[in-house]
């Protein structure tokens, strides 16, 4: 495995900083003045640098929480699947929450914990992604913030990955595989 095997650049470092930027202004204003901290939930492990990033530019006070759902195993082809691997450490009821995915491509993991968390009765639920994938939609999903639209190619770097490699290129490529 190497990183040369990603041929074509799809975000590149700064496109990927002047995204991230504009996100982190997006929620910041849409959240104005809370009661309590913004409880902003990263899945892992797609979404962790995408998370470490967003939280500096977010200037609404804040708290993280990580959950580990499985959804493609190694492959690049979604089974449906989704499930919960390690939840998380703190309780969402009646707290303000923002979910942080890496790529929403089918959309089957997202909707399935977003149904999930509105079970557990948060205050508010807003939904953040860095890649969307609009062509391979399957499940019905309104996302709020959205980072960037690609095209429906197996995508690595920046936190995510091909059977767990390339997760800490800088931008994101295409991988020829
Ligand atoms: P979905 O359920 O099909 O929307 O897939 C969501 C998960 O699949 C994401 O959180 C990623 O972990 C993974 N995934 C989907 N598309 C890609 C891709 O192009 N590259 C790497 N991982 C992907
Ligand atoms: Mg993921």
């Amino acid at each position: 495995m190497k990183n040369s095997e990603v041929t074509k650049i799809l975000v590149s470092e700064d496109e990927v900083r002047e995204i991230v930027g504009r996100l982190g202004k997006e929620i910041s204003e849409s959240y104005g003045e809370l009661d309590r901290e913004l409880m902003v939930i990263g899945l892992l492990r797609g979404s962790f640098i995408f998370m470490a990033d967003l939280i500096r530019v977010i200037d609404t006070p804040l708290v993280v929480d990580f959950m580990t759902v499985s959804s493609y195993g190694d492959g690049t082809v979604s089974s449906g699947d989704v499930k919960v691997v390690m939840d998380l450490d703190s309780s969402v009821e009646g707290r303000d929450v923002l979910l942080v995915e890496d790529i929403v491509d089918t959309g089957r993991t997202f909707s399935k914990v977003v149904r999930m968390m509105k079970n557990r009765n948060p205050k508010s639920l807003k939904i953040c992604t860095f890649l969307n994938k609009p062509e391979a939609r399957i499940a019905d999903i309104d996302i709020d913030f959205c980072g960037i639209d690609i095209p429906n190619e197996f995508a690595v770097g920046y936190g995510l990955d091909y059977a767990q490699g390339y997760r800490n290129l800088p931008y994101v490529g295409v991988l020829e595989l």
